[in-house]
């Protein structure tokens, strides 16, 4: 098959990172038979550079019209780069709140996993790590108080300060549908996490997720408050297959899931919309005062285009062959800089590519 993909390299180590992610691809396309024709897209400081804004129209257009979207980082660093004296709206990350919000992107994946070579870098105790842990978490995107109705006001001399939180049943509707889709191609298992002691909009949360279970008769379903739900990714992390959950709880447990395996450098995501259309992202930033130096962890862009792989063209067995590899060169020893450990190989950004591509 051709696929066309979007590549965005961005600012920092972005160009670096998605170099090598873009070499892992070719490598599986030569093995599987396929044929992956990128198309290169400026966003962030690097458009501002040429174009004066964080994103075109025509680089939305171009994104929009690929088969999916491969991303590196985007910004400089905030207290040197001239980026930063520019307005919000003009600055380098309001390129990828444009993309996101143009592409309709509404439901945010991370990974949480920990690689049996690195439980050496998880702050949890052997015993909680056990055989290690592998979950999702899935975050609504687009919706509840972060894009409610909000004001600050004076009401009777007091300062006040409002945010609403709304979500109607198509918008809950169709994160679960992407969640149970996700738990078939995983352990089959969705905890939908919510406040439904205390919010209605986590009442009827509760209910919708419900009624779409209806169609996974497979997928077996628990709820969890939030609350508890926090405790429990650091007392019990194995337990979770899926985790759904909306907007706000979601910003925040998927923080906490992604420091329980400890590493910055090896953590993807994915962000869906209504189409095969995914935009996939390492989760951490352009890391500029490494950039340029070889000495970027390319493994989180590598584990976020086979998530591409994956979600968007339903190459389980392509994905498959990325993860396998990157858990060989792991095993045996080769480390960036970032997880290093005494006794191990270090290597730079480029070497680890080639050898996860040998794998
Ligand atoms: P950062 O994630 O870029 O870096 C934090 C620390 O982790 C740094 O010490 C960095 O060297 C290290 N690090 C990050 N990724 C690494 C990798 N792949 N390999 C080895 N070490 C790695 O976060 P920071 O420093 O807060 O932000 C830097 C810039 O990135 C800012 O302009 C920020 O706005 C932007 N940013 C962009 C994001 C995106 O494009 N999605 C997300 C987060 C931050
Ligand atoms: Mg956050």
């Amino acid at each position: 098959m051709n696929y066309n993909i979007a590549v965005i390299p961005g600012d920092g180590i972005g160009p670096e990172i998605v170099e090598e992610a873009k070499k892992v691809l070719d490598a599986v396309g030569r093995k599987y038979n396929h044929v992956f024709h990128y198309t290169e897209v400026l966003m962030g400081g690097a458009s501002i550079d040429k174009t004066g804004v964080p994103l075109t129209e025509e680089a939305l257009a171009a994104a929009k019209k690929s088969d999916s979207i491969l991303l590196g980082a985007v910004g400089g660093n905030v207290s040197t780069s001239p980026w930063y004296i520019l307005p919000p709206a003009l600055r380098p990350e309001a390129g990828l709140l444009a993309l996101r919000k143009g592409l309709n992107l509404f439901a945010n994946i991370r990974p949480a996993i920990l690689f049996d070579e690195l439980k050496g870098a998880c702050p949890l105790k052997d015993e909680i790590i056990g055989n290690g842990f592998d979950f999702v978490v899935m975050r609504e995107l687009t919706g509840g108080l972060y894009f409610g109705e909000r004001k600050t006001e004076e009401v009777d001399g007091i300062r006040t300060a409002y945010d609403s939180l709304v979500y109607n049943e198509n918008e809950i509707k169709r994160i679960a549908r992407w969640a149970f889709d996700i738990a078939m191609k995983r352990n089959k298992r969705v905890c939908s996490v919510d406040k439904a002691n205390v919010l209605d909009s986590s009442r009827l949360w509760r209910q919708v997720v419900k009624e779409v279970a209806k169609d996974y008769p497979e997928v077996e379903l628990t709820d969890m408050l939030v609350d508890n739900c926090a405790m429990q990714l650091v007392k019990d992390p194995k337990q979770f297959d899926v985790i759904l959950t909306e907007n706000m709880f979601g910003d925040i447990l998927s923080d906490e899931a992604s420091m329980v395996t400890g590493s910055i450098g090896m953590l993807a995501s994915a962000s869906l919309g209504d189409t095969k259309l995914g935009l996939y992202e390492p989760s951490h930033g352009s890391a500029p005062d490494i950039a340029g130096e070889n000495k970027a962890n390319p493994i989180a862009t590598i584990l976020s285009a086979a998530m591409m792989l994956r979600y968007s063209f339903e190459l389980e067995e392509e994905a498959n062959a990325i993860e396998n590899g990157i858990k060989n060169v792991l095993k045996k020893g080769y480390r960036t800089v970032d997880i290093m450990s005494e006794g191990k190989t270090m290597v730079g950004t480029k070497e680890m590519g080639q050898f996860i591509i040998k794998e």
